[in-house]
């Protein structure tokens, strides 16, 4: 790789030991997917912040990199770690987890990265400027940033994430480069779309279709405006997740909705949706059925303030039964506080979780069935916690979860 003056002092350790060992981890990258050069970048969002998936490794990766200096030259955010760093003991988050979720988040604060844990960081002070590039980890929010935001990333390891935050680069290769970012499936929409968890399945069935195909980018049609539907920010951060997850993807366009959707033609190969491809997707995540849900879970990704002002009306005066977990950033959770819709969600017996999620928390074993309106938590459910499933719209996860 042809490296700058300044990235060759970083390599060779003049800039301290952090530095040196970001560096290589950035050329180690770069030379397996031929990049020529290094690309700064605006922002970072580093994934692996759980404990649960980190282990003891990952903690003493990063004391590592703290003790020998580094420092985030650029905003750095991070993914949700596995509990409430506030309101861990409400979780049922066992103390000795906590000792070791503090230390991760500790270390992160000693690089001077910014300890605000969310998968919507576009919604929590770090949203980038279309065509700025980044290095961003989490999958559902570089789905967004590279195809809602127009920015550019790939899907980086929490590592290199870390890496480019130490020294403001990454390597430009592929979503950094236009040549990456071109369609190569036609997707016709055909079926009705109105809720978070219909935009979950279409992600599903699509994400699928990728897969199996080698294919990467999908190239959407009929969700767009001249369909009469425009997606809302919370249908398109639902899809996102739900296409990364099930299809590796980093990137779509959707015509007369994304940036950069007017660029190119749509590709031959085509790929018709309609509703009952859609009502197949929600059958597969629901193999719980009727049985009885033991966890109610809203926020994959993070809920934002009119989702949270949304619950706290459908929570007015009701109690839940059973576990039910409302997750979102600690900047939405303040801001829904000042607005009073905590107070009225919280007396109604459901948890509103900051920092985490109920894919990352440590909570194996302790549910049977998880009932969501996220396709993404659905698939992580099973395949992380074992818990069978139901996948319902907003409105009914909460109904479920009141007993109505
Ligand atoms: Fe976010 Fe956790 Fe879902 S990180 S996208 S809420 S799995």
């Amino acid at each position: 790789m042809k490296l700058t003056t300044e990235e060759h002092e970083m390599l060779d350790g003049a800039q301290g030991r952090a530095v040196r060992k970001a560096m290589q981890i950035l050329v180690a990258l770069g030379t397996i997917y031929e990049a020529e050069r290094m690309v700064p970048v605006a922002s970072v969002q580093i994934a692996g912040v759980s404990y649960d998936n980190l282990g003891e490794a990952g903690l003493q990766f990063l004391d590592e990199m703290a003790e020998g200096g580094g420092k985030a030259r650029v905003l750095a955010t991070l993914n949700p770690a596995g509990m409430d760093v506030e309101n861990w003991q409400a979780l049922g988050i066992p103390p000795d987890f906590a000792e070791k979720q503090m230390r991760v988040i500790e270390a992160f604060q000693r690089m001077g990265v910014v300890t605000s844990c969310t998968c919507t960081p576009y919604l929590s002070g770090n949203l980038p400027e279309f065509g700025q590039h980044l290095a961003w980890s989490e999958s559902s929010a570089v789905c967004y940033a590279n195809a809602v935001l127009g920015a550019r990333t790939n899907r980086e390891g929490g590592p290199s994430a870390l890496a480019a935050a130490l020294t403001g680069r990454t390597p430009y290769y592929g979503y950094h480069k236009d040549e990456s970012r071109q369609p190569d499936l036609t997707v016709e929409v055909q079926a009705h779309l109105a809720e978070t968890s219909d935009f979950g399945a279409l992600g599903k069935v699509i994400g699928e279709k990728l897969q199996g195909a080698g294919l990467h980018i999908p190239y959407l049609r009929g969700v767009g405006s001249s369909a009469g539907i425009s997606p809302s920010l919370e249908q398109l951060k639902s899809f996102c997740a739900s296409l990364a997850t099930y299809g590796g993807a980093a990137m779509f366009h959707m015509e007369g909705i994304t940036p950069e959707a007017s660029l190119y033609a749509p590709p031959a190969e085509a790929l018709v949706v309609n509703q009952s491809d859609l009502e197949g997707a929600v059958q597969e995540l629901s193999d719980a059925g009727n049985e009885p849900a033991d966890f109610f879970s809203l926020g994959c990704p993070h809920l934002t303030i009119d989702e949270l002002a949304h619950l706290a009306e459908l929570l007015q005066g009701k109690q839940v039964r059973g576990e039910f977990w409302l997750t979102t950033s600690r900047t939405v959770k303040q801001a829904a506080d000042k607005l009073g819709y905590n107070q009225v969600i919280e007396a109604s017996g459901a948890k509103i979780a900051a920092d985490t999620c109920c894919v990352v928390a440590p909570i194996k074993g302790r549910f049977r069935v998880l009932v969501t309106d996220s396709a993404k938590a659905c698939y992580y459910a099973y395949s992380k916690n074992k818990f069978k499933t139901v996948l319902l719209p907003f409105d009914e996860v909460v109904k479920r979860a009141v007993g109505e």
